[in-house]
């Protein structure tokens, strides 16, 4: 199986590629929801993470290449699907299309737009430098209430939490049929997991920018 090449080799990488970004943005999800404890929450879980640096670095190598891949992928599969030569699942399709599998291309874009912008808002911070709590710490907490404050910025956010549960509503279960883990038996419930999945993101990450929005979570 040539893996860039081949059908099913590039159906596995994008399955194997999103995958791990689902694992990815399980701990993230994990760690956001520390903001709900507080500056001391969000800003020791920082502090703790940012102490441990091999594991950031490992993860930011896999991730850099997983998010590359899935993107080249994505993009060459797309062309090809719309110079009329429709490829076929690795294995049959049993589902019929949901709003999640008719928008994977749209909910893609978005996530890919949004990584972008905020990787720049919150990682490379370009013209300003973080803060620093009472404990001396990054101030992590002040930096997400002043940054998803503006009522744009949220809505930003809030359009792109619905596009990631979008996408990863059909994606987790599309992942497990190419990986031949699925079978009509089974389907339905990855189906469902990954509904259930999508449900959690949308929730989890989206009650962030929203308690900002309301004042919820405030500096
Ligand atoms: C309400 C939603 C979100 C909030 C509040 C949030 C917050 C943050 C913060 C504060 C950082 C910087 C962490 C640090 O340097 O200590 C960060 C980094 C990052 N976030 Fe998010 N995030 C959210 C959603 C997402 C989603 C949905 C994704 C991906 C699908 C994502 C992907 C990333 C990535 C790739 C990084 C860079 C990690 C690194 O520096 O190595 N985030 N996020």
């Amino acid at each position: 199986m040539r893996l860039f090449s081949d059908s099913i080799g590039r159906k596995v990488l994008m399955a194997v590629t999103g995958l791990l970004m689902v694992l990815f943005v399980v701990g993230h999800l994990l760690g956001n929801l520390t903001i709900f404890a507080g500056p001391n929450g969000i800003n020791s879980y920082a502090e703790h993470l940012h102490s441990l640096a091999p594991l950031v670095w490992g993860t930011r190598l896999v991730m850099g290449a997983a998010v590359l891949i899935h993107l080249f992928l994505s993009i060459q599969i797309t062309m090809e699907n719309s110079a009329a030569k429709p490829e076929k699942y690795a294995r049959a399709n049993y589902l019929r299309a949901t709003i999640g599998s008719r928008t994977m291309i749209w909910t893609g874009v978005i996530m890919a737009i949004f990584i972008g912008y905020h990787l720049v808002q919150f990682t490379f911070r370009p013209g300003f430098t973080i803060g620093a709590d009472a404990l001396n710490r990054p101030d992590v907490f002040a930096m997400v209430v002043a940054g998803l404050g503006r009522t744009l910025v949220a809505l930003v956010y809030v359009v792109a939490m619905v596009s990631l549960a979008l996408h990863l509503s059909h994606g987790i279960q599309s992942a497990f049929q190419t990986l031949g883990l699925a079978n009509p038996r089974w389907l339905p419930r990855f189906s469902g997991t990954a509904k259930v999945a999508a449900g959690i993101f949308l929730v989890g990450f989206g009650a962030i920018p929203v308690a900002i929005l309301v004042g919820i979570l405030t500096k």
